[in-house]
């Protein structure tokens, strides 16, 4: 049978997937390949459910057929199998209804075992195995409904986006894996060069450069389904090695490029989840989303914001307040938590906790019982520093009403928007104020560079091929923290999916921001003089974004790792459990590579 039941061995003819099964096919007769799920022996009479890539169907196999009895008294889990059969109706009351074949079921006439399986080291459906068990046989894990169907969902999500953009005219282009360092603010992986000894590839940790010079060669509209690698510190929603979907377009503006990544991403959602995500994306500047969320990756699904209250509290007797309200550099903040009255003593000491690992010194509170009563009404260890009108130009600058609690952040800038920005979310999570909407956003206007404290020199918040605001060129020798960058990040559910900007098209003008940064001359020419070079020869204007489709993909599949939607993944500490990688090499292939080799670490396995 031609179609998606595909090619047979010999004389074990596929007829069928197994879960396109339906009453339909009754009294048909079909054959079928896949693993043995499950076998029940129910006296006498064996049930096996048969699974291929389709899904599950139950297979009857009975006594009375003798050869084909005594070979499925043998088959175990995972055992690979041919099986004819007829199907049939299940009788009254044995139906399935949470299986999509639960209806029918096959009565097995003959039965070919292809292969056996040694006993699984874990229960394919078994929730509760570990990820490192999971990692190191990956192999299975993917034959679990999980991973077959985040899989799946990756491909649908892949191939929607390939024909959107190939609808509006972009091509695919593939640039190198061995290449030079291209800074997106991680440390590069490097692969050393044989035949250039000392010389080293970096692993691109994006195409950027390159679909630059793609525009300069005269594509116009350029993607990619691009790995990229970064060696930092792992969090859930990061792997050292990430797939992006890459954009470039030339004779562009901010405008163009969040018409098509919003359509782009709507699109999907649309076609893939049947989520119709609500249009057009809020936008926000970076920072309004600072003051309001403390972050540039703000949830708004959660209701409650960071409300600035320092002109209130300039003159107050708590220093912990008044001194902050009075610096440059600092806030005092107010996040009222609707319902928050009923949180206990304990569950405070334990966001006081939380704050502090990020940096706060205290977690000051009022619980309002009583708005009407005034002062009476609330309890709190600082009422006593505050007078009567400040109570009152409190409770109604935060709206407080009856059964709220107000928490409090004074401190640095950096400090309150770290803490209570981790605390607003947290407790967002915790009493249930997450909603259930999909919330995407675009954040602008970021600073083109950040003051870095440790090496006293300005980094690009993005990367330095950024273009400054045109009105704030002139600001980049004397006040580099006031430009601002033509940068665009898309948000979704407090997650950064995507990250973009206008370039610099102009070589002198890449050069300052270069010098701004602190690369000298030598430096410049040495690592981007290709680039450099190529502006000069009738560069387009241009523009362009890049989305972590790992990161779309696993909140589609509202995973919370990005490792559950990617078929072999590196643990939180960058190792492969399955393959063992990273491991020691031979000192043979490093003589080659004129590499001395100075101590043996630990081998992967021991180390995680
Ligand atoms: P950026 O560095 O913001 O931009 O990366 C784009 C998007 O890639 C995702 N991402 C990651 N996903 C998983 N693991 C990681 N380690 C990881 N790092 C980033 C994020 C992010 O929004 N060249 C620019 C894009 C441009 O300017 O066009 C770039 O790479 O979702
Ligand atoms: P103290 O007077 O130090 O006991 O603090 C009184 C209250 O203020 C306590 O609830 C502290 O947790 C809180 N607190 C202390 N420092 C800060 C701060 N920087 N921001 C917010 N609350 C604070």
């Amino acid at each position: 049978m031609p179609g998606k039941s595909g090619a047979s061995i010999g004389c074990y003819m596929r007829t069928h997937l197994c879960a396109e099964l339906d009453r339909s096919a009754v009294g048909q007769a079909v054959g079928l390949y896949g693993w043995v799920h499950r076998r029940r022996d129910h006296g006498g009479v064996i049930f096996l459910d048969l699974r291929d890539r389709s899904g599950r169907v139950q297979i009857v196999v009975d006594p009375e057929n003798g050869d084909v009895f005594r070979e499925a008294e043998l088959l175990r889990n995972e055992y690979v199998l041919f099986i004819e059969g007829v199907v049939r109706l299940r009788p009254d009351g044995t139906t399935n209804p949470k299986m999509v074949t639960g209806e029918i079921e096959v009565v097995g006439t003959r039965l070919k075992v292809l292969n056996s399986s040694d006993p699984l080291p874990f229960q394919l459906e078994d929730e509760d195995v570990s990820e490192a068990v999971r990692l190191r046989y990956r192999y299975l894990d993917l034959r679990s409904d999980r991973m077959q169907s985040n899989l799946r969902l990756r491909h649908k999500a892949v191939s929607c986006l390939r024909r959107f953009l190939e609808s509006r005219d972009f091509i695919d282009i593939e640039t190198p894996m061995l290449t030079k360092s291209t800074p997106e603010g991680a440390r590069d992986y490097l692969v050393p060069s044989r035949i250039y000894p000392d010389s080293f590839f970096a692993l691109p940790q994006s195409p950027q450069l390159f679909k630059q010079l793609l525009m300069i060669g005269g594509f116009e509209r350029y993607y990619q389904i691009a790995r990229c690698f970064r060696d930092e510190d792992l969090r859930s929603d990061r792997q050292p090695e990430f797939t992006q979907l890459d954009m470039e377009i030339s004779f562009t503006d901010e405008q163009e490029v969040i018409e098509i990544s919003e359509h782009m991403i709507h699109g999907l959602f649309e076609e893939a989840l049947e989520v119709v995500l609500p249009r057009p994306f809020p936008v926000i500047s970076f920072s309004d989303a600072m003051s309001r969320f403390g972050t540039d990756r703000p949830d708004l699904r959660i209701p409650f914001e960071l409300i600035e209250i320092a002109d209130l509290m300039k003159e107050v007797e708590f220093k912990v307040f008044s001194e902050p309200a009075q610096k440059p550099g600092s806030r005092v903040v107010a996040l009222r938590i609707p319902d928050g009255g009923a949180l206990t003593r304990q569950q405070i000491d334990k966001y006081t906790d939380y704050v502090r690992q990020y940096g706060a010194a205290g977690l000051a509170y009022i619980k309002v019982n009583s708005v009407s009563s005034g002062r009476d009404g609330l309890q709190s260890p600082i009422l006593k520093f505050l007078t009567d009108d400040v109570i009152t130009l409190l409770i109604a600058r935060t709206q407080a009403v009856d059964g709220d609690l107000i928490f409090f952040g004074a401190d640095t800038a950096s400090v309150v928007n770290d803490s209570l920005g981790a605390l607003r979310v947290r407790l967002g999570h915790d009493l249930g104020w997450v909603s259930e909407e999909w919330c995407p956003l675009w954040i602008i206007d970021f600073p083109l560079f950040q003051w870095n404290q440790q090496t006293k020199a300005w980094d690009s918040v993005h990367h330095p091929f950024t273009s400054p605001r045109q009105s704030d060129i002139e600001l980049l020798a004397e006040k580099p923290g006031a430009v601002i960058a033509r940068a665009y990040d898309m948000v979704l559910n407090g997650t950064e999916i995507g990250g973009g900007s206008i370039r610099i098209h102009n070589a002198d003008l890449q050069e300052r921001v270069f010098e701004t940064l602190g690369i000298s001359k030598d430096e410049s020419t040495n690592k981007f003089g290709f680039l450099l070079e190529a502006l000069r020869y009738g560069t387009p204007p241009h523009g362009g974004i890049a989305f972590g489709l790992d990161r779309i993909v696993s909140m589609m599949a509202r995973e919370m790792s990005i490792r559950e939607v990617v078929a072999f993944p590196k643990t939180q500490k960058s190792a492969c459990l399955m393959t063992g990688a990273p491991s020691v090499i031979e000192s043979s292939q490093l003589d080659e590579l004129s590499i001395i080799r100075r101590s043996i670490s630990a081998s992967v396995e021991h180390s995680n």
